[in-house]
């Protein structure tokens, strides 16, 4: 990458400030949870906090406990296999909420308990009714009870960009007060402009008592693209933890996306003097999970991890590139960790590199996964012609998501064709025991997943059905995601193949799987419950 991040001096230049650290506080499992569809199951979410803890991810904040059984497990399991980030819960100023919250982060290394509560003129009067001084007695009890229950407490403004500056101020004195160390201060609708948003940090830093004592932090919806400027802005005004989401996931329009604050503090370190503990080069394997349990595809021109961010197309550029790389590229795909497309490995690599391989992407696979995956690789490379770091990374994402399922797909045949109606022939084994099912169907995915409804009768109703390229190519594995709902239980499942119709069975397959096992997920009602 062209940016010096060294911090030592260079000779014969002035030398660069000691960087400061920005927190990186991922939300990806909450408030990118809360997009609508973007639902995860248990199994990724334990997956997922194991690549942000790998990543580098200062605090990863798994949900929101009192909002069901399934959210408080999650950040319970997310606790107890976590140890170097810091496990947050989300809770509302209400002592049921934050029992449940401490409860979920007890068994983390490091737990903090997350609460938050309106401030904004708005809010208080169509949602809590309550007067400011009402606000400012709940965050006092609210605070206080959380730092009884745990030693690392944060306290959010909701809709802090839209509150009065003077209320602002108070509210944010009371939580200093009552022992919160970081201070939120939320853009919730996407509504602040950078230098307005810069202006708020500003006077809370200079002018509420404590303040210099906590961290602020910055947490930026996108309703107005701009919510990594509006971070920036925070942090170049004295912000020092940054709440963001993979892929920029979140509610409506998103949150700030991780990876684009993540390279802006790396790639511009002469500008904004800090830096973060994320291995940038984890970036693209965390948005591709991301993007395939969430069935959230990526915009290929997506900032940093978008298939188009790094492809140089006009032949200026080219000619540019070929002179010198720096003439258009700031930054380089390695340092994001895409791989390109560059041909890795055949049929004839053995075990040894292929672990080498994996690694390489940051998997650590145990010996049944990795003779598993070795295996399926050889079964790719005899039929693909080359096989390349994309389609290795699908293949083994997919092995991840199939993990322990009841159903398995066995058997595949499909007629299709001019001439209907198509028609598909499948094979199923649940709990070991085989079933066959017959179905038509309007297009070969219509009838499998008939057949699918044959084999295993259920009532769940298809949300999404998506199919991308892995690579190029007529030979390129198809990856496929597919969303069941049921009684407002969600699942998507994932699954890749070379043949895109059994990709799609699978997928289907392990969405089934996963609605099976999948515990009680209900939203948490709109009102803020009061316990004070
Ligand atoms: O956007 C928001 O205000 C939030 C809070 C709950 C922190 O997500
Ligand atoms: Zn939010």
């Amino acid at each position: 990458m062209t940016a010096n991040t060294n911090d030592a001096p260079v000779e014969g230049v002035s030398p660069t400030p000691v960087k400061d650290r920005v927190v990186i506080f991922d939300t990806t499992m909450r408030d990118g949870e809360q997009a609508p569809g973007a639902s995860m199951s248990l199994e990724e979410k334990l997956e997922l906090a194991k690549i942000l803890e790998d990543m580098g991810v200062d605090v990863i904040e798994a949900g929101f406990p009192i909002a069901s059984n399934g959210d408080f497990e999650s950040v319970r399991r997310v606790a107890e296999i976590v140890t170097e980030s810091t496990v947050c819960g989300l809770a509302r100023a209400s002592a049921a909420d934050i029992e449940r919250a401490g409860e979920a982060v007890r068994p983390a290394k490091r737990g903090r308990i997350h609460t938050f509560i309106s401030t904004s003129p708005s809010h208080r009067d169509h949602i809590l009714r309550m007067t400011p001084e009402e606000v400012i007695e709940q965050i006092t009890g609210s605070v206080t009870l959380a730092r009884n229950l745990c030693g690392d407490v944060e306290w959010s403004a909701q809709d802090a960009t839209r509150t009065e500056r003077d209320v602002l101020r108070r509210c944010v004195e009371a939580a200093i007060r009552a022992g919160a160390g970081t201070i939120n201060v939320p853009d919730t609708v996407g509504y602040s402009y950078p230098t307005e948003y810069g202006e708020i940090f500003r006077d809370l830093i200079e002018n509420v008592p404590g303040a210099d004592g906590v961290i602020f932090s910055a947490h930026c919806h996108n309703d107005l693209g701009l919510a990594v400027a509006n971070s920036l802005a925070a942090v170049e005004a004295g912000a020092r933890q940054v709440e963001c989401a993979v892929n920029g996931l979140g509610e409506r329009a998103g949150n700030a996306a991780l990876e684009e604050i993540v390279m802006a503090l790396r790639v511009r370190g002469d500008r904004l003097l800090f830096d973060t503990r994320i291995d940038t080069q984890q970036i693209t394997r965390a948005s591709r999970y991301v993007s395939a349990i969430t069935g959230f595809p990526v915009q290929f021109n997506k900032a940093i991890v978008g298939k188009n961010a790094f492809a140089h197309e006009s032949g200026i550029h080219q000619d540019g590139m070929l002179k010198d790389r720096g003439t258009y590229e700031i930054m380089q795909p390695t340092d994001v960790g895409q791989g390109g497309t560059n041909l890795v490995m055949g049929k004839h690599s053995g075990r040894h590199a292929f672990r080498e391989k994996l690694k390489g992407f940051g998997y650590e696979l145990g010996a049944n996964a990795l003779n598993d995956a070795f295996t399926r690789f050889k079964e790719l490379a005899d039929k693909k012609k080359d096989v390349y770091d994309d389609d290795i990374i699908a293949l083994v994402d997919d092995a991840l998501a199939r993990g322990a399922e009841r159903i398995s797909v066995k058997r595949l045949r499909v007629v299709a064709g001019t001439d209907g109606p198509q028609q598909a022939e499948l094979t199923v084994t649940i709990d070991g025991a085989e079933r066959s099912a017959t179905a038509t169907g309007d297009g070969p995915v219509d009838a499998v997943f008939n057949a699918i409804r044959l084999v295993v009768p259920h009532t769940a109703a298809l949300r999404l059905f998506q199919v991308h390229a892995v690579t190029e190519g007529t030979d390129a594995q198809a990856q496929v995601s597919v969303r069941l709902e049921d009684g407002g239980h969600i699942a998507t499942g994932l699954a890749a193949d070379t043949d895109t119709l059994v990709a799609s069975a699978k997928a289907y397959v392990n969405a089934l799987n996963s609605l099976i096992t999948r515990q009680e997920k209900t939203r948490p009602p709109v009102a803020q419950a009061s316990g004070f």
